[in-house]
């Protein structure tokens, strides 16, 4: 899996709680490295879309046909602040994903086991040459197993709230903190199912706690280690 189906593709997992960086880190590390990258979350957020058009439930959704496709067609790319603009063709996504609403329904739909693995298939197809960033909850523990470096990022909560209200700010959300800080509380409950159990004895696999970190720093941590573990780092 991971790394080792893949031809010894360079794998670099990055996973980690709402608000704690990931999102910046893995996009511009991909974008320096020259890799491919993998924002998982934006197929929950797709899914739960798309289930909240149909009106079906979680156990009724299989993804096939257009709804397969569109999943391998979406685009990502970061604005200057940080934040994810997803494209399907000419249509842009972003704001009809990146509503607290959509977030907590990904959330929710993300706990059915059925979905998680029909999507293994598409996330692993991801790791090609020269390598991948994959960013989500648990690309570490189940997407990618065998990959070459296995980040866990953490921050303190008022922390990750706080980032995440001046996202939602930036991108047009009109919310107030404290209803930011109860709907991650909740989110976090649920998410924390799929997160990924780290082992900090293992030189594949490091934690690091964001909250007082640029992301700067963040990524010179990373580098470090990906060199330790992996020659060829091009950046
Ligand atoms: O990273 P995000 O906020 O865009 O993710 C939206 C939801 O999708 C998140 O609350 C949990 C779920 N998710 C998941 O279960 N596994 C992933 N690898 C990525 C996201």
């Amino acid at each position: 899996m991971g790394n080792e189906i893949r031809g010894h593709v360079p794998v670099l997992t990055i996973d980690g709680l709402s608000g704690t960086g990931k999102t910046t880190v893995a996009a511009q590390m991909a974008q320096e490295l020259g890799w491919h990258v993998l924002f998982s979350g934006v197929l929950y957020r797709y899914l739960a879309y798309v289930r909240s058009g149909r009106m079906i439930t979680d156990d009724d959704f299989l993804l096939e046909g257009d709804v397969l496709s569109d999943l391998s067609k979406l685009s990502c790319r970061v604005s200057q602040y940080g934040d994810l603009i997803v494209l399907l063709g000419n249509d842009n996504f972003t704001k009809l994903l990146h509503t607290e609403e959509i977030a907590k329904q990904a959330s929710e739909l993300a706990g059915c086991q059925k979905i998680r693995k029909q999507l293994l298939t598409i996330q692993r197809m991801m790791a090609r040459s020269p390598g991948l960033v994959a960013e989500g909850r648990d690309m570490g523990r189940v997407v990618f197993p065998g990959a070459t470096l296995k980040v866990y990022l953490t921050a303190d909560e008022e922390v990750r709230v706080q980032r995440r209200f001046n996202q939602l700010n930036r991108t047009g959300n009109d919310v107030k903190i404290a209803q930011i800080a109860d709907l991650q509380m909740q989110r976090d409950a649920r998410d924390l199912k799929q997160a990924y159990k780290f082992q900090p004895k293992h030189a594949r696999e490091i934690v690091i706690d964001t909250s007082e970190m640029s992301i700067t720093e963040v990524k010179a941590t990373i580098y470090e280690s990906l060199q330790q573990v992996e020659a060829p780092v091009n950046h």
